[in-house]
């Protein structure tokens, strides 16, 4: 199959393509590079030894987004590109509502002109808000999210439900990610965030790599077994398989339907710092903060209904977890602006 990845450089997309590559699908990347280095796609090509067709562009460009579907018809679409900061979305949300959305109207505006009606879309467990206990079960949500970006992707699951059931020609996946963390066992790709990290683990490999001084856990008198955070981390190599597994039930049905990708298992902030200790062998300076505002005591998925329905279901532990992403961060300190060394045999995954 060809498959057209939007946001194919970044760092679940990256991960998806070498997954398709791997298993003798045509690949074809579009990524207007604004979080993201072109790097990413030698690295792909080093991985897989397969070399995906890339294409420099932003979705809103709708006229380039026609002229890349004319020369190259994808069967299907995994769209991965958006903006996705927590944060800056509450700073920015005028920006993240319309870059969100705009560019997945460009894009099904596109497909529909070229007969093209298989979406896989990245949805996200900030759909969820937050009101449930967990675990969440896709029946939980999608409901109002407490900021623009998870509103966004709320927004999106809706409109794209809304697409599918005015046209029963559409087969459409929203997959729910859970903490993607990981990277591949090579090392030569891995989450490259911009500036200081918002999330937990690029945050601790960024201590360990000694680029910043020490963890601050946000909260240690949580409801939970040691009073800090839980979260369902997700190896990205099994959310690229996720992928797959729904591009398969796109192949074989209609219509609209939501999955979790998750592991169903509850890891703590504590507990996560404890495995990047073992799988890098430093001790990881940490100090307990205050709660960081927004933030829930515990969120893991249900995955019931994806190993069901999908065949699906995640088989790395949070060690090797912990230890891929630790194997990206000391060979690339400073993410794909490091400069390319060969990987040496003390390097084996
Ligand atoms: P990422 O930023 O690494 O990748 C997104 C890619 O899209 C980047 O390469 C960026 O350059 C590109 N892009 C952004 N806007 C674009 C546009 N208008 N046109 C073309 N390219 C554009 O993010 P990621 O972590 O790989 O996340 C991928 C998707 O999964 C996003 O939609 C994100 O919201 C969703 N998601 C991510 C997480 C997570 O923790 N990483 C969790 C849940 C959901
Ligand atoms: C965050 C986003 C969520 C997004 C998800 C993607 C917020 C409020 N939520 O979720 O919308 O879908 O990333 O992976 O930003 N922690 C620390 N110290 C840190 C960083 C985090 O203790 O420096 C704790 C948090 O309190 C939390 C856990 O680590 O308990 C995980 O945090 P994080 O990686 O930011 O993910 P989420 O908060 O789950």
């Amino acid at each position: 199959m060809r498959i057209l990845i939007t946001g194919g450089a970044g760092y679940i997309g990256s991960h998806t393509a070498v997954t398709l590559l791997d298993r003798g699908d045509e690949v074809v990347i579009v990524d207007n590079l604004s979080n993201s280095s072109a790097e990413a796609i030698r690295r792909i090509t080093a991985i897989t030894g397969r070399e995906p067709l890339f294409r420099q562009l932003d979705l809103r460009d709708e006229h380039l987004l026609d002229e890349e579907f004319a020369a190259n018809r994808p069967d299907a679409v995994i769209h991965f590109a958006g903006l996705k900061a927590v944060g800056e979305s509450v700073a920015q949300p005028l920006r993240y509502y319309a870059h969100n959305l705009d560019a997945t109207f460009a894009l099904l505006r596109t497909m529909e002109a070229h007969d093209v009606r298989r979406l896989v879309f990245s949805s996200s467990a900030t759909v969820y808000g937050g009101g449930q206990v967990a675990p969440y079960t896709e029946d939980d949500g999608p409901i109002v999210s407490t900021n623009p970006y998870g509103q966004s992707k709320a927004m999106l699951e809706r409109i794209l439900s809304d697409v599918a059931e005015a046209d029963p020609r559409w087969s459409i996946a929203l997959l729910r990610y859970f903490n993607p963390i990981g990277a591949h066992p090579s090392g030569l790709i891995g989450e490259d965030p911009n500036g200081i990290p918002n999330n937990l683990a690029p945050y601790i490999t960024q201590v360990a790599v000694g680029r910043l001084d020490e963890v601050t856990v946000y909260g240690d008198d949580y409801d939970t077994a040691d009073g800090t955070g839980e979260r369902d981390y997700i190896h990205v190599d099994d959310l690229a398989a996720g992928h797959v597994a729904a591009l398969s039930w796109l192949a074989d049905n209609t219509g609209v339907r939501a999955w979790n990708l998750g592991t169903g298992v509850p890891t703590s902030v504590l507990e996560l710092i404890a495995a990047f200790e073992a799988a890098s062998g430093t001790e990881i300076p940490y100090r307990v903060g205050g709660r960081r505002a927004g933030d829930l005591a515990s969120a893991w998925a249900d995955v019931s209904r994806a190993r069901k329905e999908l065949g699906w279901e995640a088989r790395r532990t949070v060690s090797d977890m912990a230890r891929h992403s630790w194997n990206w961060q000391r060979n690339n300190p400073d993410g794909f602006a490091t400069a390319a060394r060969p990987l040496t045999d003390g390097d084996a995954p």
